[in-house]
């Protein structure tokens, strides 16, 4: 604002006065106006009412009366920075996209890391799940991927999607609790949910309380396209390794930060970019084929398994450095609008059901959010290449067209924009066919054997912490019934975690009896997944 030092003084009433020496150091009113005192309304005499014509103080008070905007219905706490994008090498053998050609550029890049259950106000040390989304500048247009720090999903359709956030969100007639933990809402759905059991595994393990946001993992979850030149698809799935490693917090010093520093990963993340110390991140993929992902005793259009790396190793394609924090929270990290539609040619997307419906949610969030259809144009969400359309008009419009013609195609403007068949997004040409039906595949129907795996891959004292974790949560949770429940499901994912965790809630022997969907399987081959495959 003032870029010259202004000179304080104290005016007629003893209320200090800062006047602007020069020209550009002037206070001005939204049209430009200099303000000759923002101390004092306007009155009749110095002890009468005060004028409605004052328009000074009625700009000033109308627009602090507007300041907020409704926070993200998900994901509302957030802190976000700046940073760029650099491939190692060209990766054009498995896509197009332009950003992942020549290892000399830099592409912008912003990224935003938030929990998910907790309001703006909520502290950033709470267990819960981690956004990870990231917004690539590309030259061929915006890429969003907006991923979590953990690798699977609560739940294999967006339709539950609702569900499940209003049960973790706080229960409507109390408004508490704000945390994920310790909630009879969230342990009654997720115990009636079976396909949440890997997810949860992961949730109530250390890596829901991350040490700080550049020591965390990232994931894209979904089984994604990538399409090359030649027109040949490979599915990937992303993820983030954090240069730092990945670090957590133990659950007590999770809760003592809580209450002391509730800015505590913002906090870190500032001070190390303000400091030079810039997080950085390897962005990997798993490539794989449609027929190796036939053999696999999963289905990878099922958000809630991840792929072990055994299987398909990770490839990495380049790293991310953030290293610049914003000049504006509420202009950047508050407006920019991440949305998994956003993708650019050589990336396309997969059956995941999950992964459809966030293809509608984001957008049509974000016009209620931000509150018109231009939000594009705000400079967060803005791409650093050009845009020309003929979509017009709406609140907020700030673009300023020219000329008569606003449709294509169009004879009369030689200037306007066209088509580009060669150059331009299009979708992998899979062949889809089938009758209409709402249904799950069987190979969707394992819910136990990836808990287990991850499970048994933990050291014994990273076991003893999800132990712990479930005993804490479930011993919040008043309703028996769901506890047991949750022991049921505990003993088929394993028996001496389910023990553990009934010997600490006092309830040995009470699990009831769950049913799997499907017969447990231990590394079987599922159900053919002919319907999924590219022929
Ligand atoms: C916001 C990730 C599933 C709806 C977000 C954000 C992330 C994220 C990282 C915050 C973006 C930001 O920082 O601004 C994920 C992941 C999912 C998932 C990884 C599963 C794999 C879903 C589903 C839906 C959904 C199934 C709905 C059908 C939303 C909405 C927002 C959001 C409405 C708020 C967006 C905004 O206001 O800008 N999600 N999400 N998400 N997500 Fe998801």
């Amino acid at each position: 604002m003032a870029s010259k030092e202004p000179e304080s003084h104290t005016g007629a009433g003893g209320e200090p006065h800062q006047t602007a020496k020069s020209a550009e150091g002037r206070l001005t009113t939204n049209q430009g106006v200099p303000v000759s005192d923002d101390q004092n309304t306007l009155t009749v005499g110095p002890r009468g009412p005060q004028l409605l014509e004052d328009h000074l103080l009625r700009e000033k008070i109308t627009h602090f009366d507007h300041e907020r905007i409704p926070e993200r219905v998900v994901h509302a706490r957030g802190y976000g920075a700046h940073g760029y994008f650099q491939c190692y090498e060209s990766h054009a053998e498995l896509t197009k996209a332009a950003f992942l050609q020549d290892p000399s550029v830099k592409t912008p890049v912003f990224a935003r890391f938030s929990t998910v259950a907790g309001s703006k106000g909520s502290p950033d040390t709470a267990r819960d799940v981690r956004g990870f989304a990231v917004k690539f500048y590309t030259s061929q247009g915006n890429y969003d991927l907006v991923g979590n720090n953990i690798p699977v999903f609560f739940i294999q359709d967006a339709i539950k999607f609702p569900d499940l956030i209003h049960a973790v969100k706080p229960a409507p007639d109390r408004d508490f609790p704000q945390a994920q933990s310790a909630h009879d809402t969230f342990w009654d759905f997720v115990s009636l949910i079976p396909e949440s059991m890997h997810m949860l595994m992961w949730v109530m393990s250390d890596r829901a309380i991350p040490r700080s946001l550049r020591m965390m993992e990232g994931f894209g979850i979904h089984t994604f396209r990538f399409i090359n030149e030649e027109g040949e698809v490979t599915l990937v799935k992303f993820h983030w390794r954090p240069k730092l490693g990945t670090f957590s917090l133990v659950w007590d010093e999770a809760v003592v930060i809580s209450g002391a520093d509730p800015d505590f990963h913002r906090r870190d993340m500032w001070n190390a970019i303000e400091a030079g110390d810039y997080p950085e991140w390897e962005l990997c993929v798993q490539a794989f084929t449609e027929e190796e992902a036939a053999k696999f005793d999963f289905d990878v259009l099922d958000p809630t398994k991840l792929i072990p790396e055994e299987l398909v190793p990770l490839r990495p394609l380049g790293k991310m450095v953030l290293d610049r924090n914003v000049d504006n929270f509420f202009a950047e990290t508050e407006q920019v609008a991440f949305c998994p539609s956003h993708v650019v040619p050589g990336i396309d997307f997969s059956n995941d059901p999950l992964l459809q419906g966030r293809l509608f949610s984001y957008l049509d969030t974000q016009l209620s959010r931000l509150g018109s259809p231009n939000f594009h144009q705000i400079p967060i969400n803005q791409p650093k290449c050009p845009i020309a359309n003929f979509q017009r008009d709406g609140h907020m419009q700030t673009f300023v067209p020219n000329g008569r013609v606003a449709n294509e195609p169009n004879t009369l403007d030689n200037g306007a924009p066209r088509e580009c068949p060669e150059t331009g997004f299009a979708s992998a040409p899979v062949p889809e066919a089938g009758d209409k039906m709402r249904t799950r595949p069987e190979s969707f129907r394992d819910h136990y054997t990836q808990a287990r795996m991850f499970y048994k891959s933990m050291l014994e004292v990273e076991q003893e912490h999800i132990a712990g974790g479930l005993a804490f949560e479930l011993g919040k949770c008043k309703e028996l019934k769901v506890r047991r429940r949750m022991l049921g499901h505990l003993k088929l994912i394993d028996e001496d975690l389910a023990e553990n965790v009934a010997t600490k809630l006092g309830m040995v022997g009470q699990a009831d009896k769950i049913e799997p969907a499907a017969k447990v399987r231990d590394a079987k081959p599922s159900a053919p997944l002919s319907q999924y495959r590219v022929a």
